[in-house]
């Protein structure tokens, strides 16, 4: 079975259990590098045109910007030849209670049609929110499989969690 894994993450300032800390390498993207060690599938980032800030209080209030006019950052690569993949496991943070709308831009241009689709969601507190039904909307024709809240903190100790969900999803 071959995965496509598709993930957005911001390796910069974030909030971790009530405080701010400048991370090297974003929660989404540990857990993605973890979960092509468990398949052998293979990692594609969403890479912005224009990077959401790496201040954490400028970047929410960009973020919040994008959600409330709907907007479709642009990005600089979406994935091609799709249908070489047997499914795609679809990676995001929780921002404002669903994907990154640079992951709607994305979304919205691959065709999904019989793929499997799968969704992981890092947050800190808010879990899914309401990402999975953005996804059913925007992955017409896939079959959807529940998806996986991991907390963004506890990221360096969800090994278990991520092999058991993955068992059960594939
Ligand atoms: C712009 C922004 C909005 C966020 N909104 C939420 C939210 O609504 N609910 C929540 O639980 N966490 C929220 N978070 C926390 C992130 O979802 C969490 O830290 C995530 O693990 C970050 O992943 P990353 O390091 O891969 O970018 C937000 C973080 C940012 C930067």
């Amino acid at each position: 079975m071959k995965e496509l894994i598709l993930y957005y993450s911001r390796a910069a300032e974030n909030y971790f259990r009530g405080s701010l800390k400048y991370i090297e390498k974003g929660n989404t993207e540990v857990v993605a590098e973890k979960l092509a060690l468990l398949n052998g599938g293979t990692l594609f980032q969403v890479d912005p045109v224009t990077p959401y800030s790496d201040d954490y209080n400028t970047c929410i209030e960009q973020a919040k910007k994008d959600l409330r006019s709907d907007a479709r950052p642009a990005v600089k690569v979406v994935p091609q030849n799709v249908e070489q993949y047997d499914f795609v496991t679809v990676m995001f943070p929780n921002y404002w209670g669903t994907m990154p709308m640079h992951m709607f831009t994305v979304l919205e241009q691959m065709n999904f049609e019989g793929k499997t689709v799968r969704a992981i969601c890092t947050h800190e507190g808010s879990g899914m929110g309401k990402s999975e039904s953005d996804l059913n909307k925007l992955c017409k024709g896939a079959d959807i499989k529940k998806g996986l809240a991991i907390q963004g903190s506890s990221v360096g100790h969800c090994d278990d969690l991520l092999k058991k969900w993955n068992e059960n999803t594939k």
